[in-house]
Parts: structure tokens; sequence; C-alpha cells
């Protein structure tokens, strides 16, 4: 075992992936090295999220497993950060003695500090107001294509955090409690990270918020502290030299503005592609839930979105069996994926969670219920995507290859579509090839290489 090496073990959305890789930075700046095993690390990180029931159950039998790890190896020092260490704090000491340090979710900047200065077992929990740091991609090489991952492979999409936290409080969820909130980064940092990540060539960027469309509403994201929104910050990050693709995540459907629609019009490196969570196809639930919108608001934007890109991929997240969903409600939600016909969905049973307003009703819908309209929820989806799928064949579409072996490459489309191509010709990962689809399956399409 290496003297200072880590393992990060990271559950949750993007944002999770993005802040362990900026932990990663954070360990190898400070003498770390990345270690291929749990077993052969001398500090565990696990990344954690709250944002179901289950994804915290999933955090705590694997910190369950790691009390034998340690006794094998008790130098071994056991950190738990993200959204379960931000919502349970010291509690997790308590539950868990075996853990060393507990960080929130803005302490992951300092990580390498409180390991070298921790006074003993220690939780950092969120502060009230704070800054979202500045940090600089670290690159090892300049040979194109090699900016680098935690795991040190090659990418060609990363992921550019440009705001944090939530103040939308829907009553099912728990992020605005792991995330704080609002925070939006500078205009400058955020530039300045896209430019060093495409000049090491990266060719994709995908920028990162819990609700991005609120971007610069928050604090001054300028330096003269001008008025700045999420569309100018799109039409910045676009014109950046060597960019081809650019992708945002995620949006709150009552936030989605005219100007950023006009955006899919004029900015040709903007992916038509649009995860638009709506939750429920039933206004009442809506209402329950706090997303104020209308199924009818939220119709007209799908449309309007189409309308500027008809080639608009779009998909959604899904909660069934939210407290109070009737059958009639159910039946609005499926008759939701009939109407807009999205290409792809996530869907989940409704999850209490610690804290939350919904957590305190008392019509919970029965466990039973749940599971089966999830079932036919995602019968549905699954016919769906299919037939949308079915759409692209005999059509020639651009694919930026991720991995290729010999005569096979996988890659993805502007709609995000992977795509697994018979290769004609010399291929490299981050090329753009052209292939024509021939086959659709409900989560990928076959192509063949056209030169
Ligand atoms: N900011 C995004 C959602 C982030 S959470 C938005 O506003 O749409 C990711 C997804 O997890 C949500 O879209 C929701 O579908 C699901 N989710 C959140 N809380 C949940 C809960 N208590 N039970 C079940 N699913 C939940
Ligand atoms: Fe959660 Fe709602 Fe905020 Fe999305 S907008 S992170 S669902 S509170
Ligand atoms: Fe989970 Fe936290 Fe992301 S709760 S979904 S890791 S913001």
């Amino acid at each position: 075992m290496e003297e200072k090496s880590f393992f990060i073990k990271t559950f949750g959305c993007q944002m999770n992936i993005r802040d362990s890789e900026i932990m990663a930075q954070k360990l190898g700046e400070h003498g770390y090295i990345e270690g291929l095993s749990i077993e052969d690390a001398s500090v565990v990180i696990l990344n954690t999220c709250s944002v179901r029931a289950k994804a915290e159950q999933k955090v705590f039998s694997l910190l369950g497993s790691l009390r034998k790890a340690k006794k094998r190896n008790p130098r071994m020092k056991i950190c738990v950060a993200g959204c379960v260490a931000q919502q349970e704090g010291r509690n997790i000491l308590e539950r868990m003695p075996h853990v060393d340090l507990v960080i929130g979710t803005q302490a992951i900047y300092d990580l390498p500090f409180l390991l070298e200065n921790m006074p003993g077992k220690t939780a950092i929990n969120l502060s009230d107001s704070y800054e979202i740091p500045r940090y600089i991609p670290r690159l090892n090489s300049q040979e194109p294509g090699n900016a680098v991952s935690g795991n040190d492979t090659a990418v060609f999409s990363r992921f550019v955090t440009i705001m944090q936290g939530c103040n939308n409080f829907c009553t099912y969820c728990v992020v605005p409690y792991t995330r704080g909130r609002e925070v939006s980064r500078s205009v400058f940092d955020i530039l300045d990270e896209v430019k060093t990540l495409v000049d090491s060539g990266v060719r994709e960027i995908v920028l990162l918020g819990q609700n991005v469309n609120s971007y610069g509403k928050s604090n001054p994201v300028t330096s003269g502290g001008l008025p700045y929104s999420f569309a100018r910050l799109l039409h910045d990050v676009s014109a950046i030299d060597g960019l081809k693709r650019l992708r945002f995540t995620t949006s709150n459907p009552k936030d989605l503005s005219d100007e950023l629609i006009a955006c899919f019009a004029t900015i040709k490196n903007l992916c038509p592609q649009f995860h638009l969570p709506v939750q429920s196809g039933s206004d009442t639930i809506l209402k329950r839930m706090n997303r104020k919108y209308t199924i009818q608001t939220y119709l007209d934007k799908v449309d309007r979105l189409i309308a500027v890109r008809p080639e608009m991929a779009l998909t959604t997240d899904m909660i069934i069996g939210f407290p109070g969903e009737t059958e009639q409600d159910f039946k609005h939600t499926m008759g939701l994926l009939d109407r807009v016909r999205f290409h792809g969905s996530f869907s989940f049973k409704y999850s209490d969670r610690p804290g939350t307003m919904a957590a305190a009703l008392d019509d919970k819908v029965d466990e039973q219920v749940k599971s089966e309209r999830l079932q036919l929820f995602q019968k549905r989806q699954d016919e769906i995507s299919l037939a949308r799928n079915t759409e692209y064949i005999g059509r020639t579409l651009s694919v930026l290859l991720e991995s290729v072996q010999p005569e096979v490459a996988r890659g993805r489309t502007t709609t995000n579509h992977i795509v697994h191509v018979e290769l004609k010709g010399v291929a490299r990962p981050g090329h753009f090839i052209k292939a024509e689809i021939y086959h659709a399956g409900q989560h990928s399409l076959k192509g063949t290489q056209v030169l």
C-alpha cells in the first residue's frame, strides 16, 4: 500500500461525479496517488447520495462492510462526503464508529487539509453562505484528448459545475437541505475552466447545476455585478474556440425561459437534447409537489422547444406514487407519456425523505400499488423509447466516439443516443464520424460508418 493513496466510490448524480473529480484533483495536488481498490487505499472516500431511501441504504451497507477492511488495515481512514454526509453529519460517526471524517457538500475543497489536520473524529457541515472556490482542472499531458479524469483515461466529454444548491423546495426533495441555497460560480471561472478543457482536447461540455435556469439570479456572477442569465452563459461558452458540443442539466420546467428556448435556434453547437423533469402528469399532484407549473404550461414549453429544433430529443424524470396519487392522477401520467413521447425517462417510486414536507403527509400510496404503477409506466416508456429509436433507422448521424475496438466503436449522437458503429476506416476515440443507422434497440442504436 502506498503511504498516501486514495479510493473514491461515487453514488448519485452528475454533480457528485464532478465533485469526486475535484476531490481526486485536490488529493493529487497534495501527493496522494489514486489506488485501484479499497484494499489499496490509505484513504477511502464515499461520495454519497440521499435523494431516495435506497440510495442512502446502499451507503450504509457499504460503510458496514468497510468495518472489516479497516480491521485488516487499521491505518485506513474512512471519509463520508456528499449528500448523506451533509444530511446526517455527526450521526454517521455515532452509527459507524470506524468512520474518521464526515464532510458536507461544500467542504470537498478542504479535504486534503482536513485529512492531515483533523483533531480526531470530525464532522464538517454546510455553512449558510459560501462561494464556490476557484479551481482549474488538472491536466497532466498536452497530448490532445488526454484531459484527465479521476482514473486517467482520455475523456472527450466533461462536466463543468456552474451553480449549486436549490431554492425551490419541491415537497419531496432533500436536495435543498443537502446542497444548501443556490450559489452560482463566476462567469470568468466557468469560461476559464471550459477553455482549459477544450484546449486539452475535450470536445463536449455538460454544464451542471441543480437548477441551471436560475444561474446568475442569487448572487453576482460578473466582476461588475451586472445582470447575467443562463442563456447568456450558453452563448459565451458556446463561442469558445474548438468546443463542438454543449449540453446542460438539470432544469426545472417552471424556470425554462423564452430566452433559453431561443438558444436552441441560434447556438449551433448546443445539442438538440433536453432533460426536462416533469415528475407527474397530474396538476393536482404537481401542486402538492410545489412544482409551480401545470401540465398545460409544461406542454407549451415542450412544443416550443420542438418548434425551434425539430430533432430535439426530450427526456424526463417521473415520481410514481406521490402521497395522494389516485388512479386518475396516474392515468394522467400515462397520458402525458403518450402525448410527449419522451425519448427516455428515469422513473422512481416516491420515497420519504427526512425533513421534507411530503414525508409528513398522511395519504401515502401503498407500496404494492406504487410497484404496479411503476411497472406499467416503465413498460409503456420502453415501448415508446423503442419506437422513438426506430425513427432513426436509415438516417446518417454524427457520432462522437468514446471507445474504439478493432472493428466496432461506441459513441454518442448530438441527441445523446448511444450508437455501436461498424467501422469502415480508421477511427480513434474523440473523432467525429458519420454513421448510417440500421438497427434500433430500447437503449441504443447500431450503425455503419459512412466514409
Ligand atoms: N433538480 C431536478 C431534480 C434533481 S433530483 C429537478 O428539479 O427536476 C433527481 C430526481 O430524483 C428528481 O427529478 C426526482 O424524479 C427524483 N426524486 C427526488 N426526490 C425523490 C423522492 N423523495 N422520491 C422519489 N424520487 C425522488
Ligand atoms: Fe429538488 Fe425541486 Fe430543487 Fe429539483 S428543483 S433539486 S426537485 S427541490
Ligand atoms: Fe443525490 Fe445529492 Fe445529487 S442527493 S442526486 S447526490 S445532489
